[in-house]
């Protein structure tokens, strides 16, 4: 231990600490300064950032016995507070910067140090300072970031005041459709929003830290478990197996279709018979702290007989393949599509036919707040479980067979949360934490480090994808044919559904008459997949949409004017054989021209002998809900002091779903005159609210939205007095009518049949990408210069949200081209090692131009967002690159090493 007396925040405070504890937990734990966050924990991502002696440093890795007595410390505590902002905060809050939040406290601490010693940044500047300091955000793509700094210098230059950085209110008092912050907003730019961590420092006493036994193989028998000796280590309350498991020890993985030859029970909560993949949970130890949690959970001895790791899904399906899960094929589930006329004759006779293969590599979803989440029994003996999930009820059904305990008994509850862009669709540590508290009667808190989260959550599913269409000569597609082969990992958990997206995507956003087509999920031994934003329209469109610029190639088109060609017009049909909602396809390729033909001149007059420039385009299509009769429920209640509350599970991955909410209650509220600040929002506890479903496939807005505008509807139905006005709080309550309304919406959709043909989904999205690119020749290093979105996502509820979306979901497009991956367990289990991108990585040239038409299913117009900025931007920069230096790059991501050899080749 190391008594010290350091200066945080203005005053001096004693510390007494372990030597070898990091500064970063120091401050957390010892002086309860949570604002520093603890992301990746190893120096990658800024989000422990504090100002010491003057200079901004990562907290993470500085060990206490090396920080000097009297060292000067800024945590952003000292920077401003809810009722003190400093500019910087009320920027961040005004630009939309802070999205999950979780990294905001280490940006604003980082930019309060770059302004206070250069009061006028460039942009250029602040994206070097954030590169420099390795400030890292998943959410919001750097751009609204860099805006927050520039709006906060002139603040801090006396160019502009505070109050000019506040939302005002419309003289119409509306808020739907404007940059209205979201709620929380206050709280994550002050460092006072409590992600899961830092609840977990004010757990009551008694409360048990749990720590993992995991596999370090990926397919093996267990032959022994013993823990014994770990059992006997300090602190060790109880060392949890499958045999303290009360249930069926499974997780279901929701079978979506009687074809499928799995079952869905396949996934352990321990592993009792077997480890699937590496970082496969085994034993759980319970102890007194963190430190003696680990310690004991290395004690644990596993015997195991290792099999051999099916690491992609052609070993998985190889003819020697054994079975992974003992009589289910690792083939377990087929997917065909057939549109149209058979498309035989029609290849046979086409003036043209393109071809070829693609590959979409496991994308790392990379929050930068690890998996966390705890579990206790409450005072009416029922489980709360609290975690990051966005699908609280869905979670709920999906573990309580697993762990033992009837449905009406377990509580789940969302807790703020750092990110998760759809990792948390499925459940994760809420089954281990269940039956950890169970088995011990203890409340247990368990939080991954980085390597854990990045090792054992789901990934997007690897995809193999062949694709062949035919065409006239004049550019018209006449048909399709289509082959994927997705690498699913161990677990089924939507595997079957994931699937089907091949059948509705690939093409999407074309009239393609005929279609044929099959794609099978595959078991493998690398790690699980998971949803993740786009949710197979990456995978299912970037096959299709570097084919059309190949196919453009051969018939000598620009591939804007063959995409321009083929969109959907009225008597177009979906792959489904949909009608879609809207067409307004031709609109946005119209508004994207002139800036495309701007961008093609500028990138040849840009090029060099050793830089090469080029610009590619790509149009995307993504649904918004879940197929079929989605469906969601929300309440409306009047409050006595003529307030509503809105009781909702609408999920929030970090997007804003508290604003979603207000938004769309304040819009249905409006005959009731109420200010925002006067509705409520009650959010992710299956105690309090009902099921929203899962915030996944970009459904909220339209599915949550609409059943929150159908509770609103009812309870100002409610109120409405015969000879006009409104009734108040009392009239109700002397009138006897219901103060709390129970809002449900059913989207009018229907599942698609066998061979993928159907109607499943009310509303869309719609996407026209552009990006600039350039290649250095000697390297074979790619940037992204620009990058435009032509968004068509119905009327907007708020821009902030939105555009932060576009924002975000670019970004992880563009990660997905040229960088990120999780296919080696080692390299690639560091933020820097999977390719995160930084800001440098990420162009602050972005530009989105909306194209707002209604729809008629979403609530007031509105489609959902999230999904579809990642579906076409990594084609338009394979695209792009195409263009810039004649490499067709059909493997991503698009390393340089490939595109050298292309160059080379
Ligand atoms: S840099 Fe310290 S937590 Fe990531
Ligand atoms: S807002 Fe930056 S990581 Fe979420």
């Amino acid at each position: 231990m190391l008594k010290k007396t350091i200066k945080v925040n203005g005053v001096e405070r004693m510390v007494v600490a372990e030597g070898d504890k990091s500064l970063a937990l120091v401050l957390r734990e010892n002086l309860g300064l949570t604002s520093v966050k603890v992301g990746c924990g190893t120096g990658q991502c800024g989000s422990c950032s504090i100002i010491m002696d003057g200079k901004v440093i990562r907290s993470c890795t500085r060990k206490w016995k090396r920080i000097k007595e009297y060292s000067q410390i800024r945590t952003l505590e000292g920077v401003g507070s809810p009722d003190r902002l400093h500019p910087v905060q009320m920027s961040w809050i005004a630009y939309g910067g802070a999205q999950c939040g979780f990294c905001s406290p280490g940006f604003i601490v980082s930019t309060v140090a770059l302004l206070e010693s250069n009061p006028s940044p460039t942009r250029e500047e602040v994206r070097d300072w954030f590169q420099k300091h390795r400030n890292a955000c998943r959410c919001t793509g750097y751009k609204p970031l860099v805006d927050a700094v520039m709006a906060a210098a002139e603040v801090m230059r006396g160019e502009k005041t505070m109050d000019d950085l506040i939302f005002k209110l419309p003289e119409d008092g509306r808020i739907w459709g404007t940059k209205y912050p979201r709620p929380n907003a206050v709280a994550k730019v002050t460092g006072t929003w409590d992600f899961g961590a830092d609840l977990g420092l004010h757990l009551p006493p008694g409360s048990l830290h749990c720590a993992l036994v995991q596999a370090e193989v990926s397919h093996a028998n267990i032959l022994s478990i013993d823990t014994s000796e770990a059992e006997a280590m300090p602190g060790v309350f109880k060392v949890v197996t499958h045999k303290d498991v009360k249930g069926k020890n499974r997780i279901t993985g929701l079978i979506t279709f009687p074809t499928n030859k799995g079952d869905g029970w396949d996934r352990p909560i321990l592993c009792d018979e077997k480890v699937f993949q590496y970082g496969d949970a085994i034993a759980i130890v319970c102890a007194d702290t963190d430190e003696n949690a680990r310690a004991a959970a290395k004690k644990v001895k596993v015997e195991l007989e290792q099999l051999p790791e099916y690491m992609s899904a052609p070993e998985a399906m190889a003819d020697d393949a054994i079975e992974i899960h003992p009589g289910t094929p690792n083939v377990y589930y087929i997917q065909k599509i057939a549109k149209g006329d058979d498309t035989k004759p029609i290849f046979d006779k086409a003036d043209v036919v393109v071809e070829g293969d693609y590959y979409t590599q496991r994308q790392p979803h990379m929050p930068i707040e690890p998996d966390v989440g705890f579990a206790y029994e409450n005072d009416e003996g029922k489980l709360v479980i609290h975690s990051k999930s966005i699908g609280l009820h869905l979670h709920l059904y999906m573990i309580a067979p697993g762990i033992g305990v009837e449905p009406e008994n377990i509580v789940m509850v969302q807790n703020p949360t750092g990110g998760t862009f759809g990792y948390k669709f499925s459940p994760t540590m809420e089954a281990l934490v269940g039956v950890a508290s169970m088995a011990t009667g203890r409340l247990c808190y368990l939080n991954y480090d980085w390597h854990q989260q990045q090792t054992y959550t789901g990934k997007r599913s690897p995809q193999f994808t062949s694709v062949r269409m035919a065409a006239t000569n004049d550019g018209k597609l006449l048909g399709m044919e289509t082959d994927w082969t997705v690498d699913h990992g161990p677990y089924s958990e939507f595997g079957d559904l994931l699937t089907l997206r091949g059948a509705q995507f690939i093409g999407a956003g074309y009239d393609i008459p005929s279609i044929r087509g099959e794609g099978r999920t595959v078991c493998t031994n690398h790690c699980w997949g998971a949803a993740f934003r786009g949710y197979g329209g990456p995978e299912a469109e970037f096959p299709s949409e570097v084919l059309m610029d190949e196919l453009a190639e051969k018939l000598g088109m620009d591939p804007l004017e063959l995409r321009y060609k083929n969109v959907y017009r009225e008597g177009s049909t979906t792959p489904t054989g949909q009608d879609p909602e809207v067409y307004s396809l031709p609109e946005m390729i119209d508004k994207l021209r002139p800036k495309y033909e701007e961008a093609k001149k500028k990138a040849e007059q840009d090029s060099t002998d050793a830089i090469k420039r080029g610009v590619g385009v790509a149009v995307a299509v993504y649904a918004s809900g879940l197929d079929g009769p989605d469906t969601a429920e929300a309440d409306a209640a009047l409050n006595e002091d003529g307030t509503v509350t809105i009781y909702t599970c609408w999920g929030d991955h970090g997007q804003g779903a508290d604003m979603g909410s207000l938004g769309t209650a304040h819009e249905a509220l409006r005959p009731l005159g109420l200010s925002p600040e006067q509705i409520h929002i009650v959010i992710g506890d299956t105690s309090k609210a009902p099921n929203a479903g899962p915030a996944g496939g970009s459904r909220s807005q339209v599915m949550v939205g609409q059943a929150t505008k159908n509770a609103c509807d009812q309870l100002v139905a409610a109120m409405k007095k015969p000879e006009g006005g409104f009734r108040t709080y009392e009239e109700m309550v002397a009138d006897k009518k219901e103060l709390r309304y129970y809002g449900k919406f059913t989207a009018p959709a229907n599942d698609c049949d066998e061979n993928g043909q159907g109607n499943p989904f009310c509303c869309y999205m719609y996407g026209v990408f552009m990006a600039e690119v350039a290649v250095e020749l000697a390297t074979g290093k790619t940037s992204v210069e620009g990058m435009t979105m032509v968004a068509d996502i119905g009327t907007v509820n708020n821009f902030l949200l939105v555009d932060g979306q576009i924002y975000g979901g670019l970004a992880q497009g563009i990660g997905l081209a040229l960088t990120e991956d999780y296919e080696d367990i080692k390299k690639h289990s560091t933020m820097v090692g999977a390719g995160l991108p930084y800001i440098k990585d990420i162009p602050d040239k972005m530009d989105i131009i909306y194209v707002e038409t209604p729809r008629a299913d979403g609530p007031f117009g509105a489609s959902g967002v999230g999904e579809v900025p990642l579906c076409g931007p990594h084609p338009a920069i394979i695209n792009g690159i195409y263009n810039a230096c004649g490499v067709r790059i059909k493997e991503l991501p698009a390393r340089p090493e490939k595109i050298l050899a292309g160059l080379k080749g």
